[in-house]
């Protein structure tokens, strides 16, 4: 089941107005809560936002690849205490990855919006205006917002032929790792 699931796997920018049922909602919320974290500190914090004035709102914390969410049904906001854990990105960045492989499963689309390391318009750092619109309290850091909801568009699979599997190697670098791939 997972690898037909990654091989439909696409980043979904445009939505439907059908808000995500609750149930499947409450799914995501498990799959994020089921993240792998370092040591196991989950250092991360979700924030759901269903609210479309608060979603437009965020769709303005950075000047480019965020504006869609302003017309997403479900934003999920990812965030940690960088004192619970020196490696939080990468757990953040798991938590994003099994949030949006439970989107997939459930038949949504979504897409990543990079939050950490950008800036909002006037210059300042785009978390900083997440957690305003949150009202997120000042020791969290923001990973990363995803924008969740039916498809209004359709992304074919990347081809297999397009993948660049000369990236693989085996043993050393260097040394081709020869798959097939579907
Ligand atoms: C770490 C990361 C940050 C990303 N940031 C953004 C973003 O800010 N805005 C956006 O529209 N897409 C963003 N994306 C989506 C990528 O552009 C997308 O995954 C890539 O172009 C490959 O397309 P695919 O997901 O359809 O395979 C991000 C993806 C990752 C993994």
């Amino acid at each position: 089941m997972f690898l037909p699931l990654i091989r439909a796997r696409r980043s979904i920018r445009r939505f439907t107005p059908q808000p995500v049922a609750p149930e499947a909602i409450a799914r995501l919320a498990e799959a994020a809560l089921r993240a792998p974290s370092s040591r196991g500190l989950n250092p991360w914090e979700f924030v759901f936002v269903e609210d479309a004035a608060r979603l437009q709102r965020l769709a303005q914390a950075k000047p480019h690849g965020a504006s869609f969410l302003a017309k997403a049904p479900l934003g999920v906001a990812v965030c940690a205490d960088p004192q619970r854990c020196d490696v939080w990105v990468e757990d953040c960045a798991i938590a994003v990855t099994y949030i949006q492989l439970a989107a997939q499963a459930e038949g949504l689309g979504s897409c990543w919006i990079q939050i950490r390391r950008r800036q909002h318009a006037g210059g300042a750092p785009a978390a900083d205006h997440v957690r305003t619109v949150l009202e997120l309290p000042g020791h969290l850091e923001v990973e990363a917002l995803i924008a969740i909801g039916h498809p209004a568009e359709h992304l074919p699979p990347h081809p297999p032929e397009r993948l660049p599997r000369n990236r693989l190697h085996r043993d050393v670098y260097g040394t081709p790792l020869t798959v097939d791939l579907e």
